[in-house]
């Protein structure tokens, strides 16, 4: 692909390198020669780095170079590009006139993005012929090194240009979230914007010194804090962005007087060596100070929450894609809408209306949502019609769901012919395992529990791997919380040992601590031969606490359950069955046909009446005297045989041929 991108400074610089790494063919335009010279020796300097650290080979690095042209006649170099990626300083003037220019000179199937970090598309947009190809795509600093991407539709935009984005987006690396709506700020700075006001408020009216909210902040584990940020960023830049708020979002965005002040005395942070903090060094000279407690996190939290559910209010993003969104482009472990499950809607509401209140602000209102007792429905979204283009009638819904198949946000029920059905972990970073996940398994269990034409169920992952674990960056804000979020695993993976069906885990690249634990529920387990299990738990300072420490031992026995747990060490599917871990090895290639086969087989060759009650009698035996667990069988047993399955059985066999039960 042809690409040209406008303007070569902090951020035109990183993303004409990173589409030059993935192949593109980049002209870097800018009108000074002297910001193109540094553009260059930044792209080198990071080839070098990338080279010496053997992420690229030599010839690698002199393709990528090869691959950018550095230009400054902007009409010749987009003559020809397949897309335009504008990176010129946040004047909304001087975008407009470029984007008038781009808009007679491209080609007219050329895609025309701005990497505005503010300023809505259909404003840069205005004075475009064909505004269907325009769109945002929001890159984070650095751009070649930040994963996130926001890519911002307007009402002109075209569902297939917009589509087009997000994949050209993944093509070079980046994931990309959908805006879907053209609003100020999109998603993370959006998030951010109350923030900078609330933080403003705080030095306006005395309440902290910047330096003890700092220090707060980072005993809190951020690596920044907020006023050091601002510095970091610009004082200029933030208090530009606050004007833009000001004019777009709410007047209230004005109330801020001490960045402003700064800004008119030239001390604009890190970039003029003054800001909250002395940076004549190159670092933040930040005085010594208590940490003060006048403002906690769950402030900032409910403040970027309310944002948050704002957004999803006014249909700008969907819940999830606002979490991708704030981790990746905040670099945090947890985005809004996981630390929002951590609140009542009660307690949410009296926190806001109290910073509302103590700052005489309407912005820290509670969203109508959250006012109207809501929080938990706003955060479920998970779709809504999106604006479409015209013609196209489309929405923004997935996909179409194929018959058989239901989907849930972390997992795919597949409902199979010959009683089997199979639950797809489908997750991010190798499914790893959250309270959303555990939660969707819960209620695929539940729609499959009562089903007759489903017998044998596998679970597995819907790519390479099983589970890598649980996804430990969820945010989980107590030591009680943490309890019951231990149990509520307990009590889900615990239901597929219940479940009146047969329960096989298809184990295939890694079954990881809560993953091997998963996989410990089911009644069989098959694996690849080189599939690794472990419990890594010891080995960060938790045990395996979603039954792990209670099953692995009935299993196998204390001896070489302790040693797999007590070492954490990864043991090979192959390993597994000589462990007894592991019933039946399949092929890496072929194991998800193997497995469905082996299912297959057991659904229609086993009664499942038979097979239900003999699934209870072992795991209620290993629980109980072994006398109870007599009486137990022969009552079972004398269940049995009344059952039409019963005499199927025994005529199939006499006659030599296979059984068809029915359950009965
Ligand atoms: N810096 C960030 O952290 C960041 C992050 C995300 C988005 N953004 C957005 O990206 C855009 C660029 O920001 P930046 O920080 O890279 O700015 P910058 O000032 O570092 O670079 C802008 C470059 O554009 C060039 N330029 C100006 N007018 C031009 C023209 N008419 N034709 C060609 N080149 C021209 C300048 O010479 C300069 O090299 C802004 O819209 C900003 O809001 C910035």
């Amino acid at each position: 692909m042809k690409v040209t991108v406008i303007g070569s400074g902090e951020m035109g610089r990183g993303i004409a390198l990173v589409f030059a790494q993935f192949g593109n063919e980049v002209n870097l335009d800018d009108s000074i020669p002297e910001a193109l010279e540094k553009a260059k020796k930044y792209i080198s300097d990071n080839i070098a780095k990338m080279t010496e650290k053997g992420i690229l080979k030599q010839s690698e690095g002199d393709d990528i170079k090869k691959r950018i042209a550095y230009v400054s006649n902007l009409e010749d170099a987009v003559k020809d590009s397949d897309l335009v990626v504008e990176a010129v300083p946040e004047i909304v003037e001087l975008k407009q006139n470029i984007f008038a220019t781009l808009d007679k000179v491209c080609r007219r199937d050329a895609i025309l993005a701005t990497n505005t970090s503010n300023i809505k598309i259909s404003e840069i947009s205005k004075d475009v012929k064909h505004k269907d190809r325009v769109l945002g795509l929001h890159f984070f600093n650095p751009a070649n090194r930040m994963k996130l991407v926001e890519v911002i539709r307007s009402e002109d935009t075209a569902d297939e240009y917009f589509e087009k984005a997000v994949k050209i987006s993944e093509s070079i690396g980046k994931t990309p979230v959908r805006v879907l709506r053209d609003s100020p700020g999109f998603i993370v700075n959006r998030i951010n914007a109350p923030d900078m006001l609330f933080f403003c408020q705080v030095i306006d009216r005395n309440v902290e010194k910047p330096e003890e909210l700092d220090a707060y902040a980072k005993g809190q584990g951020l690596p920044m804090g907020p006023y050091e940020l601002m510095d970091f960023v610009g004082l200029d830049t933030v208090a530009h962005s606050l004007d833009y708020y000001a004019k777009t979002i709410s007047d209230e965005y004005n109330k801020c007087t001490s960045i402003r002040k700064l800004v008119a005395d030239g001390k604009m942070g890190k970039k003029t060596g003054k800001g909250f903090y002395d940076w004549s060094t190159g670092k933040a000279a930040i005085p010594k100070a208590e940490p003060s407690e006048k403002i906690t996190i769950m402030d900032i939290f409910a403040i970027e929450i309310n944002e948050a559910v704002k957004l999803i209010e006014e249909q700008v993003a969907l819940p999830d894609e606002i979490e991708t969104a704030v981790k990746l482009g905040l670099n945090r472990p947890f985005g809004p809408m996981s630390v929002a499950k951590s609140f009542t809607n009660a307690e949410l509401k009296k926190m806001l209306e109290n910073i509302s209140k103590t700052y005489g602000l309407n912005i820290f209102k509670p969203a109508k949502s959250i006012e109207a007792g809501k929080l938990k429905e706003i955060i479920s979204v998970r779709s809504f019609a999106a604006p479409s283009k015209k013609k196209e009638e489309k929405t923004s819904e997935v996909t179409s769901v194929p018959q058989g198949e239901k989907k849930y946000s972390s997992l795919i029920l597949e409902k199979r012919s010959n009683y089997v059905a199979r639950i797809l972990l489908n997750h991010p970073k190798h499914n790893l395992i959250n309270s959303d996940l555990l939660n969707d398994l819960e209620s695929a269990i539940k729609e499959i529990w009562d089903d007759k034409e489903i017998r044998v169920v596998i679970i597995t992952g819907s790519g390479e791997t099983f589970s890598a674990g649980a996804e430990l960056t969820q945010f989980i804000p107590g030591l009680f919380d943490f309890v019951e979020y231990t149990r509520k695993g307990e009590r889900i993976f615990k239901l597929l040992q219940e479940i009146p069906k047969i329960v096989i885990a298809e184990i295939k690249g890694l079954a990881l601590g809560g993953g091997f634990e998963l996989s410990l529920s089911a009644d069989i387990r098959v694996s690849t031969p080189e599939a690794q299990v472990a419990f890594p738990e010891v080995t960060i300072g938790l045990l395996p606490a979603w039954s792990g420490s209670q099953r692995l031992a009935k299993l196998i026995g204390s001896s070489r359950a302790s040693y797999i747990i007590l070492t954490g060490k990864r043991i090979t599917g192959e390993e597994a069955k000589s462990l007894g871990i592991v019933s039946e090895l399949f092929p890496k290639a072929s194991i998800d046909e193997e497995t469905i086969q082996f299912a297959e087989a057991l659904a229609n060759g086993v009664s499942p009446i038979a097979a239900a009650l003999s699934k209870r009698l072992i795991n209620r035996g290993a629980d109980i005297a072994f006398d109870s667990g007599l009486e137990m069988e022969s009552m079972a047993a004398g269940v049995l045989y009344g059952t039409e399955d019963l005499k199927e059985g025994i005529s199939a066999m006499l006659q030599k041929r296979k059984p068809n039960f029915q359950g009965k």
